[in-house]
C-alpha cells in the first residue's frame, strides 16, 4: 500500500496534514522528526514525506533540524510552513525574520505555472501564518509563488522533488490547497490513491490484535457513535475478550437504551452488560437544580456504577476508550494523565487499575470515524446520531431532575426529532432538542385555563460545536412540532423556538 511519511516538526496542523493526504485516498503515518532516519525512510518505502510546520526559527541551533541525506534519497518532500524554511535552510537558502510582524490570515497568492500549481488559477487566496520567511531561494530551486510579503513562497527544486511553500495548504482557507496537495501526491510522488477507510479499519484491528494479546478490555459504551465505532473494531480484534458496559442513567432520550441493547445484543451477547442505573442516578439529584452540581453529581456517580461493575468482572487489563483526535486537542493530555486524572466526559474510573489503555481512534476527526462506522457496519442511525451530553437529558430538565418532569421532556423531545426526521429541512441542523424550561404559564385549553411547563426547542448548525448559529427551521416545522408537543404532552401550555447563537449562549441550556 502506498503511503506518506508526515515528518512532525511540532506543528499545531500535523493531524490535518494527514487526514487530508487520507482524504485524497492516500494512507499518511505522522512520525516525530527524531524517531525515523532517512535509511529507514527509504527501507519503509514511503512515496513522499511532508515536513510539517512548527514553531521554531531555523537559524536557531536549537531548533529541530533534519539529516540532509533526506534530501538525496530520491524520495519526494514537500515542506510546509517551517518545514519549508528547514527545506531551504538545508539546502542553502536564507530565512530571515520578517522587517515587520509577519503574515497571518488569509494573502494573495500569485503562482507561476508549474507541475505542483496546476489547476490553481495565476492568482489565489492561501492561508499564511509565519513570521521568519525565505530571503533566498537556495541553489538549485525555482521560485514557484510570491505574496506581497513573501518574495518565496514556494519553491522547488525538479531534479531533485522537493517543494516547499510558505501558507498551509492544508487548511481549508487555502483556496487550492487540495489541489496543491492532489498534484503534490499523484504527480509528483506518483501515488494512484489505493487507501480506504476499509484499510483503515483493517489495519486497525490488526493493530489491536497485536497488542491485545490475551488481554481481557473493558469499554465503557455509551451508544455515542465514537464508542460504538471503537466497540466494533475492539470486537473485531479481541473478541470473546471485550466487555462494555453500558450504564442507563436513566437521563437517556426515548428509545435510546433499547437501541443500543438492539444493536449490539445480537453481537455481544451476555458480554454486553446493561447497567439499569436509574434510581441511583435520580436520587442523587433528588432537590439538586444548580446545573454544575448535577454535572458533578453525575460524573461521580457514572464512575461509581463503572468502578462496580469492573470489579464485579475481576481483574480487567485494558481500559478502551472511544477518544477522538478533537478530544485529545482539547484536553491536551498525555494516556496515562487521562486515566489517572478525573474521568473525561463520558465518564471513567480514577481509581482501578488496568495495565493500559486501548483508544483506537485518537487519530481520527469525527466525520472520519463516521465514515469508519460505516464501513464496518454499523447501522445508519447509530453513525449519524447528533451529539448527546454525557449528563444527558438533566441538563435539559431546567431546575429539579425527577421522572415526571424527564419523561414530559423525553415526549416533547421524541416529538421534535420526529418532525425533524419527516421534513428533513435543509439544511439539517448538526444537533437538535427540546430542553423543559422552569418557566410556568397560562395557557388555554379546552375551555379552560390551564398552567403548565414551557418547553424550548433548539436547533444549531456548526462545524465544531465551538461557535453555532441557530437554524433557521422552516416555519411548518416548528408549527407541526409545536402543535404535536401542546396536543400530546400532558403539562405542556407553551413551546418557545431558541434563536441564541453560541457564543454568546451555548449549545446546551446548562
Ligand atoms: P455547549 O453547551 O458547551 O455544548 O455549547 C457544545 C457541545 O458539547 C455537548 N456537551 C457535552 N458533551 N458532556 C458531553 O459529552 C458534557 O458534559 C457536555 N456538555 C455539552 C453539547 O451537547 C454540544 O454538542
Amino acid at each position: 500500500m502506498e503511503k506518506i511519511l508526515v515528518l512532525d516538526f511540532g506543528g499545531q496542523y500535523n493531524q490535518l496534514i494527514a487526514r487530508r493526504v487520507r482524504e485524497l485516498h492516500v494512507f499518511a503515518e505522522i512520525k516525530a522528526y527524531d524517531r525515523i532516519a532517512p535509511a529507514q525512510i527509504l527501507e519503509e518505502g514511503y512515496r513522499g514525506v511532508i515536513f510539517t510546520g512548527g514553531p521554531n526559527s531555523v537559524y536557531d541551533s536549537a531548533s529541530p533540524h533534519y539529516d540532509p541525506a533526506v534530501l538525496e534519497l530520491g524520495i519526494p518532500i514537500l515542506g510546509i510552513c517551517y518545514g519549508d524554511q528547514l527545506l531551504a535552510w538545508m539546502s542553502g537558502g536564507e530565512v530571515s525574520p520578517a522587517a515587520q510582524a509577519g503574515e497571518y490570515g488569509k494573502t494573495e497568492l500569485t503562482a507561476e505555472e508549474h507541475p505542483l500549481f496546476r489547476g490553481v488559477p495565476r492568482k489565489s487566496v492561501c492561508w499564511m501564518s509565519h513570521r521568519d520567511y525565505i530571503s533566498r531561494t537556495p541553489p538549485g530551486f525555482c521560485t514557484l509563488a510570491v505574496t506581497d510579503h513573501c518574495p518565496c513562497a514556494a519553491m522547488g527544486d525538479d531534479r531533485r522533488k522537493l517543494y516547499g511553500v510558505q501558507f498551509h495548504p492544508e487548511v481549508t482557507h487555502t483556496e487550492y490547497g487540495g489541489t496543491i496537495l492532489h498534484n503534490f501526491l499523484y504527480d509528483i510522488c506518483g501515488c494512484r490513491g489505493d487507501w480506504s477507510m476499509e484499510d483503515y479499519a483493517e489495519r486497525a484491528v490488526e493493530g489491536l490484535r497485536e497488542r491485545l494479546r490475551d488481554k481481557t478490555v473493558l469499554l465503557a459504551l455509551s451508544g455515542g457513535v465514537d464508542s460504538s465505532v471503537a466497540a466494533l473494531l475492539l470486537h473485531r480484534a479481541v473478541g470473546e475478550r471485550l466487555r462494555c458496559v453500558f450504564v442507563d442513567h436513566g437521563l437517556l432520550r426515548k428509545g435510546e437504551a433499547a437501541l443500543v441493547e438492539r444493536t449490539f445484543r445480537p453481537l455481544f451477547g451476555e458480554k454486553l452488560i446493561c447497567v439499569d442505573a436509574r434510581e441511583r442516578f435520580l436520587t442523587a439529584l433528588a432537590g439538586v437544580t444548580e446545573p454544575e452540581r448535577k454535572r458533578k453529581i453525575i460524573g461521580e456517580a457514572f464512575i461509581r456504577v463503572f468502578e462496580a461493575e469492573a470489579k464485579k468482572l475481576g481483574h480487567v487489563n485494558a481500559l478502551a476508550q472511544g477518544t477522538i483526535y478533537p478530544d485529545v486537542i482539547e484536553s491536551g493530555r498525555g494516556d496515562s494523565a487521562v486515566i489517572k486524572s478525573h474521568h473525561n466526559v463520558g465518564g471513567l474510573p480514577a481509581v482501578i487499575d488496568f495495565d493500559e489503555l486501548a483508544e483506537p481512534l485518537r487519530e481520527l476527526f469525527k466525520d472520519e470515524v463516521r465514515r469508519l462506522g460505516e464501513a464496518l457496519g454499523l447501522p445508519h442511525e447509530l453513525v449519524w446520531r447528533q451529539p448527546f451530553p454525557g449528563p444527558g437529558l438533566a441538563v435539559r430538565v431546567l431546575g429539579e431532575v425527577t421522572e415526571e418532569r424527564l419523561s414530559r421532556l423525553r415526549e416533547a423531545d421524541a416529538i421534535f426529532r420526529e418532525e425533524i426526521a419527516a421534513a428533513r429541512p435543509d439544511p439539517m441542523p448538526d444537533q437538535y432538542f427540546a430542553v423543559l424550561t422552569d418557566a410556568r404559564s397560562v395557557g388555554v385549553q379546552g375551555d379552560g385555563r390551564s398552567y403548565g411547563d414551557t418547553v424550548a426547542l433548539r436547533a444549531v448548525s456548526t462545524d465544531d460545536f465551538m461557535t453555532a448559529a441557530w437554524t433557521r427551521l422552516p416555519y411548518e416545522l416548528l408549527e407541526r412540532a409545536s402543535s404535536r408537543i401542546t396536543n400530546e404532552v400532558p403539562g405542556v401550555t407553551r413551546v418557545v423556538y431558541d434563536i441564541s447563537s453560541k457564543p454568546p449562549a451555548t449549545v446546551e441550556w446548562e
